[in-house]
């Protein structure tokens, strides 16, 4: 397993997380050769879908893309989300018993926070990368910038009402490591099996990036 510095690394220079939620086990495999192709390696699946461990695994074998499992909401999902390969792990709260035990595994994890309490209690857990989420309910970055501003050793995954219209604008502010979202590949954009418009929308993506 990489080690937390070089998992936050790798986000770093990819800027944006695909956050992904499968129905089934079979598209992981289609979705995955979109993010690559696209020029997006990386991908948060989501444990939103009973497909979600199997898709991990699918995509963790393949070794040409970053996984992480996203809606951790248990000690039990992390324990499976590590079975399945996943890298890292993503919640949408602060949960201690999970992060704990992601520490206690040596999974790196980005808990979700939405106030200075919740910065502070990550602080108290030796943690220094964050999501931030809900971001554009929240208030969007005017709400980040205020809340980032005493925590300066703290970097920010914003996730939540992301999409290429405001990307660039979250991503411009020195405190974002990177950006989550599932604009890229929101399950309507597959429906018909056909992968190409992910593929497009994740290429259209990363020319945002800078
Ligand atoms: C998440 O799980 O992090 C969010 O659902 C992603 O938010 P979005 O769908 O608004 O991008």
């Amino acid at each position: 397993m990489q080690t937390a510095i070089e998992i936050r690394q790798q986000i770093k220079q990819l800027q944006i997380i695909p956050v992904i939620a499968l129905e089934k086990a079979e598209q992981a495999d289609p979705l995955a050769d979109a993010l690559v192709a696209g020029g997006l390696p990386i991908a948060e699946v989501t444990f939103r879908t009973d497909a979600a461990e199997a898709s991990i695994r699918t995509m963790s074998a393949r070794q040409d893309l970053l996984v992480g499992a996203g809606t951790v909401l248990s000690v039990e999902q992390v324990d499976r989300a590590i079975d399945a390969g996943a890298q890292f792990a993503v919640t949408p709260g602060f949960n201690p018993k999970v992060v704990r035990h992601c520490l206690d595994k040596e999974l790196p994890i980005f808990p979700g926070v939405s106030s200075p309490t919740e910065i502070e209690m990550a602080l108290d857990h030796g943690l220094q990368t964050v999501k931030f989420f809900p971001a554009e309910a929240l208030g969007g970055l005017k709400t980040l910038k205020a809340i980032a501003a005493p925590y300066q050793m703290i970097r920010f995954i914003p996730t939540g009402g992301i999409g290429a219209d405001n990307l660039a604008e979250y991503l411009a502010f020195a405190p974002v490591l990177a950006c989550g979202g599932s604009w890229m590949v929101k399950p309507a954009l597959y429906a018909d099996g056909n992968f190409k418009p992910v593929e497009s929308a994740v290429r259209k993506a990363t020319t945002i990036v800078t």
